[in-house]
């Protein structure tokens, strides 16, 4: 099997194995609406090879925006025709477009979003440090209808299908993590498994009824966490589980933002960047910025994961193993070479990278072009990190990228 052969999402034949992993552009105004650079984004992205683009975190409603200023949202009808040039420019090239679907759950902060922050379980986030207020029942199901309404609005503004966002420990990670064990509503987990697969059950069912079958429905989770073992019984639980839900492919990601910079793992860890762009030291007193930068700033190496190739493989294979849905792996995919050797060993039946395409949106030409091909990434997560500020997501490493 090759990177370059023809491939199926469910119903969504897509024309390489190779695919655009969601990654937040900062390319929309305030209120989520895409800008022409935004359309300009995903166009390079398609007219560059790659056969299927997946959009950073879209909003499906403003309780669950992200702390990003200028992250998309597709909370209301009027923001469908806004959508429709992007998906227009990506099928000109004749690629994919799946929209990420996400409610932030604890992982947001209210002076950003206005409103309370809510979550499906008591207990503040590490990071944000804001407690949250626990959803209702009714509030849940509400919840699940502005993803269905959301994937609605996708497949009017001309998407190929949408992805539901259940990693990273956003709200629908939440569902699949042991703290939602403290839940005794219908939400809360099933004895059997220790997780609640409620409401995305009740999200996959209405996005069925609403959008023809035809329009794809993929997930992406974590298979791992540092905070929680979901070690390989859990995972290989969770994972059967899946194969028996009408989705149409399984992205398979690590952690929750508790330890964000293991989601990416990178070199070391960009400070300076830190420093200059992350709104919430930023927005901290002097004094605060002070202890942090020379007392707190030092310790934060403490638990951060090292970035090794393909870094999240192995849990793609335990899910091949024991599901029929296409599987994608994401995380640490450098060169042809490893992409070639995960996809020939069947632990991944497709590749997914996010930071390559920051580093080289056209990347899919060149890879196949040449066997030898490396990524210019260099890992240094400064990317990752200015997604704090109002700055596009560009490459910022010194040496090749511009300089935010
Ligand atoms: C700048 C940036 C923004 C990201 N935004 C999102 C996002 O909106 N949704 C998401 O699921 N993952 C997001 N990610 C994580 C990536 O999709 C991916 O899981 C992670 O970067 C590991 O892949 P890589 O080694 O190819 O970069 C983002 C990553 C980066 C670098």
């Amino acid at each position: 099997m090759s990177l370059f052969t023809p491939a199926s999402l469910g119903p969504v034949k897509v024309r390489n194995r190779l695919i655009r992993s969601a990654t937040y552009e900062g390319l929309c105004d305030r209120s989520g609406v895409p800008t022409g650079h935004y359309v300009d984004l995903y166009r390079t992205l398609a007219r560059g090879g790659c056969g299927t683009v997946i959009t950073g975190f879209c909003f499906v409603s403003l309780q669950g925006r992200a702390i990003q200023p200028l992250q998309a949202g597709i909370d209301s009808d009027e923001k469908i025709d806004a959508f429709k040039p992007v998906a227009d420019a990506v099928h000109r090239y004749q690629s994919r477009i799946f929209m990420q679907l996400a409610h932030c759950g604890k992982q947001t902060l209210s002076r950003y979003t206005h409103l309370p922050v809510v979550s499906a379980t008591p207990g503040a986030a590490r990071y944000f440090r804001e407690r949250p207020r626990v959803l209702s029942t009714t509030e849940l199901r509400e919840i699940a209808d502005q993803f269905i309404l959301a994937a609605k609005r996708a497949f009017k503004a001309g998407f190929d299908g949408v992805q539901l966002h259940a990693a990273h420990g956003y709200l629908l990670h939440e569902f699949l993590l042991p703290s939602i064990g403290k839940r005794k509503d219908r939400y809360g987990p099933d004895p059997s498994t220790g997780i609640s697969l409620q409401l995305l059950d009740e999200i996959l069912t209405g996005i069925r009824q609403t959008c023809p079958r035809h329009f794809a429905v993929l997930i992406k989770i974590s298979g791992a966490t540092d905070s929680v073992p979901f070690d390989r019984v859990r995972f290989t639980r969770f994972i059967k589980e899946l194969s028996h839900r009408e989705l149409d492919g399984i992205e398979i990601s690590y952690g929750t933002m508790q330890q964000a910079l293991n989601i990416f793992r990178g070199e070391s860890i960009p400070l300076d960047t830190i420093l200059d762009h992350d709104r919430q030291y930023r927005q901290s007193s002097r004094c605060i910025r002070f202890v942090w930068k020379y007392c707190a700033a030092p310790f934060l190496s403490i638990g951060i994961r090292r970035f090794t190739p393909m870094y999240n493989l192995e849990y793609a294979a335990i899910a091949r193993e024991h599901s029929a849905l296409p599987v994608i792996s994401v995380g640490g995919f450098r060169s042809a070479d490893e992409m070639t050797r995960a996809l020939t060993s069947g632990k991944t039946g497709f590749v997914a990278m996010s930071r390559p395409f920051v580093a080289e949106p056209d990347l899919a030409v060149k890879l196949e072009s040449s066997s030898r091909w490396r990524s210019h990434c260099r890992n240094c997560n400064r990317c990752v990190v200015a997604t704090g500020s109002e700055l596009p997501t560009v490459c910022r490493y010194p040496a090749t990228g511009k300089k935010g």
